[in-house]
């Protein structure tokens, strides 16, 4: 099936969308991203991805090219023509097509930011088998910049990550920075120890996980306890389980890091009962 995508205002088949070569986006790595998940034919925590836009956007001096009201219905006009049950909407913002390729930003009254959004269908999407294996990964140095708070589409290091994991044999990398983990490559990162999840605090060396902010908030509701500080590899090698977060994979066990088995080998309880509350929550919560 043909996709209907959405570019700068328009609904167009996936074939026929295009964006400018001067694109900025293209050029420049300079724009902005959100991924939102798809369970029931629902958004999940939209509220939660359109603020995080916003807040990208400010940060990098960015014009939105719409409001968030109207980012909502293209939302779920896409998902509604693209009859997508589960799965996810890619929302990207860029600083839009100058005339040439400059460094120094064009003028947001003559260059309006460009918009483009599509959906990726994922049948199975909630129940995937890979939750019941549990992801393996390994551990890289986090050589990104050093605003990783901000979604940028500048995503090679993480690509480049995730093709050293698929070289030994695994699922993911985690990265580390100054002997501490930072995040997977498109994840949050957390261990548990003693019944405590524990997972990076905030700040620019992390993204804020929509889905992290959501999962400690259930976390914090069943009475379990959440510290937010970083961990060492060590740490996690010798915690009794570890998981990781994102509106792609939910909560997904992680039971093996560089080689070392996690706990039983097998995903834990807390990462169960996490995953578990969090799709019943984000199905009831959608929207
Ligand atoms: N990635 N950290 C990084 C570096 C990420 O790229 C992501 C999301 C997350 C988790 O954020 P959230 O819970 O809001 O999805 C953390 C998306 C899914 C992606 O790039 O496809």
């Amino acid at each position: 099936m043909t996709r209907t995508v959405y570019v700068n205002g328009e609904y167009l088949p996936e074939n026929e969308a295009k964006i400018s070569i001067f694109d900025r986006g293209f050029l420049m790595a300079d724009g902005v991203y959100e991924v939102t998940s798809v369970l029931d034919g629902k958004l999940i925590d939209f509220a939660g991805h359109a603020k995080r836009l916003e807040r990208s956007l400010n940060e990098l001096d960015m014009a939105s090219p719409i409001s968030m009201d109207d980012l909502l219905e293209v939302h779920r006009e896409l998902v509604r023509v693209n009859e997508i049950n589960e799965g996810m909407v890619y929302l990207q913002v860029t600083r839009g097509a100058p005339d040439d390729r400059d460094f120094a930003f064009p003028d947001p009254e003559v260059t309006p930011s460009s918009i483009v959004l599509f959906t990726q269908n994922k049948p199975g999407l909630a129940d995937a088998p890979a939750a019941k294996k549990g992801f393996k990964v390994i551990s890289i140095e986090d050589i990104r910049w050093g605003r990783r708070d901000i979604k940028t589409v500048q995503l090679l290091y993480p690509s480049m990550g995730k093709m050293m994991a698929k070289k030994a044999g695994v699922d993911d990398a985690w990265m580390v920075e100054d002997g501490k983990v930072t995040e997977g490559t498109s994840n949050n990162a957390y261990i548990v120890k003693d019944g405590t999840i524990i997972t990076r605090h905030l700040g620019n060396e992390i993204l804020a996980g929509i889905t992290r902010n959501a999962v400690l908030r259930f976390a914090k509701e069943a009475q379990m306890k959440v510290e937010e500080r970083s961990f060492t590899i060590a740490e996690a090698q010798d915690a009794d389980e570890a998981f990781v977060t994102s509106a792609s994979t939910f909560v997904m066990p992680v039971v093996e890091i560089d080689g070392a088995q996690i706990g039983t080998g097998a995903p834990g309880p807390v990462a169960g009962r996490l995953r578990e509350i969090y799709l019943e929550e984000s199905r009831k919560a959608g929207i």
